[in-house]
């Protein structure tokens, strides 16, 4: 079986066998700690998760290396990535949603060789959508080949942002970006917000302080689905360096990336 396909085979699974895990742990109070600030939370299970899945991943590929939230993945510099093949993990994106709403998050996880997005996955677990995309053919939602995303501007779409972009100084003058999209929106989950702008749903995502787990997988998904994701002066994105990104249709990148 090529190593895509068996990747992809034994990834679906996991994400599966995660997420009746968390189902489980839902029927029960969640143990809830504190990391840096009042919004920063960890749960018994991102951390269950991460855990399960770097066993697993180094059982099967023990060549490859993890960059993952929770402490239990490797050190990876960028000539690591660059040179081998590293896995990106999440093991649940949006914890606050997941603690305060028990909904809105996701697990995700995202492969990359020599510097380049393979495979992707964004597991809405609570709806039971699995986002997935493999490399020149296509993204899915479940079994659904999404249609590419239209290139649409700003003016005919929703824009979307996280709370630190919406709440930095720096940024007040974004109100002409608001403005101008038919009405904002905020999930809560960097990655559930890449599967909205994926299907359509909106026409831009804008974020300050992204972590490389949190923008891999959607980077590689927004570009295999016709979308583009940068720095917020163009530029490429360097998963490492956790800088300011936008991802959107071509058009509306080009008119936030003035604007901002
Ligand atoms: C967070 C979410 C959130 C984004 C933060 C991320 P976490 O991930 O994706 O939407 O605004 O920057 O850290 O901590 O819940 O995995
Ligand atoms: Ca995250
Ligand atoms: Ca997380």
């Amino acid at each position: 079986m090529p190593l895509i396909k068996q990747r992809d085979t034994l990834i679906k699974k996991w994400l599966k066998e995660a997420a009746e895990e968390i189902k489980e742990a839902l029927k029960s109070e969640l143990e809830v700690e504190i990391k840096t600030r009042k919004n920063d939370l960890v749960t018994q299970m991102d951390r269950q998760i991460e855990k399960n899945f770097v066993a697993k991943i180094n059982e099967h590929f023990p060549e490859d290396l993890i960059v993952s939230e929770e402490g239990f993945g490797n050190d990876v510099d960028v000539t690591d990535f660059e040179e081998g093949t590293v896995w990106f993990l999440d093991p649940i994106d949006g914890t606050l949603n997941f603690v305060l709403q028990n909904e809105n998050y996701a697990i995700m996880l995202a492969v990359y060789e020599k510097g380049i997005g393979q495979q992707s996955y964004i597991y809405d677990v609570d709806r039971d959508r699995l986002y997935w995309a493999i490399k020149d053919n296509g993204v899915y939602c479940n079994d659904q080949l999404l249609p590419e995303i239209k290139d649409l501007s700003l003016e005919e779409g929703l824009f979307a942002s996280n709370s630190m972009f919406l709440s930095n100084k720096q940024v007040n003058f974004n109100t002409e970006i608001t403005k101008r999209a038919m009405g904002v929106r905020t999930i809560g989950s960097a990655g559930l917000e890449s599967a909205e702008l994926v299907k359509g749903s909106t026409i831009a995502y804008v974020s300050y302080g992204l972590k490389p787990w949190d923008i891999a997988p959607g980077l590689m998904m927004v570009q295999e689905n016709g979308g583009v994701v940068t720095q917020f002066d163009g530029s490429p994105v360097n998963l490492f360096n956790g800088s300011p990104t936008i991802m959107a249709t071509p058009t509306a990148q080009k008119e936030i990336s003035r604007l901002l």
